[in-house]
């Protein structure tokens, strides 16, 4: 469905995000229909170029990350959209070409691909010019500040000069089609529902791993650390989609509420109940050390934790979060293991083994799909011998090639901005309150003197790690 038309200001036009991800969205959006020839995209940064200049920069990052030929027609179609306005985010350069551009009627969207340092300064720019109205939006990146003071001293400035409903905090994850697809899952079938509670699930794994390092960001990351990166935003996005209260309707404020409470319920969680690695270097590459150009550095590129929910749902029913730089393999999951059956008729199953507990899988990276582990009976004249076997379900498979084909989440998230959809989009007290969360875990490890655990690149992440699930007779599933 094709969206009104808009005029949409790229702060940070030249930027890494801007290239890899950005422009090229807007370029497959266009290409599917729903930006009308008639939109705007105009970048907008420190730069002294022209719409010629930025446009046939644009056209190579489309290139080179969208896979798009040079001489697809549509990039040809695509990019008189663009235009550029130099801009001197601290200063008065650009702000009166800026305004001049936009069109009356269309709606107006700024995208804030900048420094946290300098939303301030655009806010206030836009606003004081006369360039922003009570209609325009605005789209700020992550990170939202770095501890609850100051994501809430951001949360006041934007405040200053726009409301809640303009502001647009995006969180990538939440554009992630499998990620959405939590929901639907949960709250769109009557199957998994009576069961999703601590009476029915033992416990659920959340792993995201990557298998890059920090080469190349490693001063921004290791002001950060896999906690801040990581946990605070991307992971308590997950977490709150699996353990939240079905939201009475599909709408942005409900979805939020219903998340915040879960944040809201999450206990402390203990130093003993954590675990942070560094990853060291092997003979391909360097280590964290090198990477982050700072040879003592305490930053975690892993964390593993147990987090536990304060309420009735999932009272005994902890969740075990783990992510980490350089792992053996990219992948993203949830996994929900659920409770044995109460009383086994099966008790001379065999060698086979005794019933396993059903085991729900949902892979979000890649693979996409969900896989479900039931117990059946081993065919053959042997006895009642019992086997566990996977439900599986590629979400390509299952949908065919428009399944196959999963729009980046920058795609999605960017068309919502345009629509005025906030549901995917984080708000400011679900922000403060992840922070509000996270910050005494930061704090303590701030204070200890202790290192991150080390662990080998291409590995499954520190062995204290393993640790934290044996101790609970769990096992942590294998990344691969
Ligand atoms: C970003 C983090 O927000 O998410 C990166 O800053 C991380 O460190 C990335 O690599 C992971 O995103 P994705 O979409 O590749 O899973």
């Amino acid at each position: 469905i094709p969206v009104d038309d808009f005029d949409l200001v790229i702060f940070g036009a030249t930027g890494d995000l801007a290239h890899r991800k950005i422009i090229p969205g807007l370029f497959r959006r266009f290409v599917a229909g729903q930006i009308p020839d008639t939109a705007q995209i105009i970048g907008a940064a420190r730069t002294n170029q022209g719409d010629e200049e930025f446009r046939s920069e644009a056209a190579k990052s489309i290139v080179e990350f969208g896979g798009v030929d040079k001489s697809d027609p549509e990039l040809a179609r695509f990019l008189p959209l663009l235009g550029y306005v130099p801009i001197d985010a601290k200063g008065t350069g650009g702000w009166k070409d800026l305004k001049s551009r936009m069109r009356k009627g269309a709606i107006h969207a700024f995208y804030f691909s900048v420094a946290p340092s300098l939303f301030g300064d655009i806010a206030e720019r836009l606003a004081k010019n006369g360039i922003a109205d009570a209609q325009s939006r605005i789209v700020v990146e992550k990170p939202f500040g770095r501890d609850l003071e100051s994501a809430r001293a951001l949360n006041k400035m934007l405040a200053q000069y726009f409301v809640e409903e303009q502001i647009y905090r995006i969180d990538h994850y939440l554009g992630k089609e499998t990620v959405q697809n939590l929901m639907a899952v949960r709250f769109a079938n009557i199957l998994f529902e009576p069961l999703w509670n601590a009476q029915y699930i033992d416990h659920v794994q959340i792993t995201v791993a990557e298998t890059v390092g920090v080469a190349g960001r490693g001063s921004y990351y290791d002001k950060s650390g896999a906690i801040r990166d990581m946990v605070q935003n991307h992971m308590m996005q997950l977490l709150c989609l699996i353990a939240m209260e079905p939201p009475y309707h599909f709408d942005p404020d409900a979805v939020r509420d219903e998340k915040l409470k879960v944040i809201r319920a999450l206990e402390p969680v203990s130093a003993t109940e954590i675990v942070r690695g560094q990853y060291q270097a092997d003979e391909e590459s360097d280590g964290y050390l090198v990477d982050s150009e700072n040879p003592d550095s305490r930053t975690e590129s892993y964390v593993a934790m147990k987090v536990r929910i304060s309420n009735w749902r999932w009272q005994g029913t902890p969740f075990y979060l783990r992510t980490g730089k350089k792992l053996r393999a990219r992948t993203s999951e949830i996994a929900i293991t659920f409770k044995e059956p109460p009383h086994s008729i099966f008790e001379d199953a065999g060698t086979s083994g005794a019933p396993k507990a059903n085991e729900l899988v949902i892979r979000l990276q890649p693979n996409e799909g969900m896989n479900l582990k039931v117990m059946i009976k081993e065919p053959g004249p042997g006895g009642m011998r019992l086997v566990q076997v996977p439900l599986d379900m590629t979400f390509a498979d299952a949908l065919g090639p428009e399944g196959a084909d999963m729009p980046d989440a920058y795609e999605r998230l960017i068309m919502d901005v345009i629509r005025g959809n906030q549901t995917l989009f984080m708000r400011g007290d679900e922000v403060e309150a992840a922070w509000a969360w996270t910050d005494p875990i930061i704090n303590a490890w701030d204070e200890s003197k202790t290192r991150p655990e080390p662990y080998d690149s291409g590995s499954s992440g520190p062995e204290e790690a393993l640790r934290l699930m044996h101790r609970d007779n769990r096992r942590w599933r294998e990344i691969r």
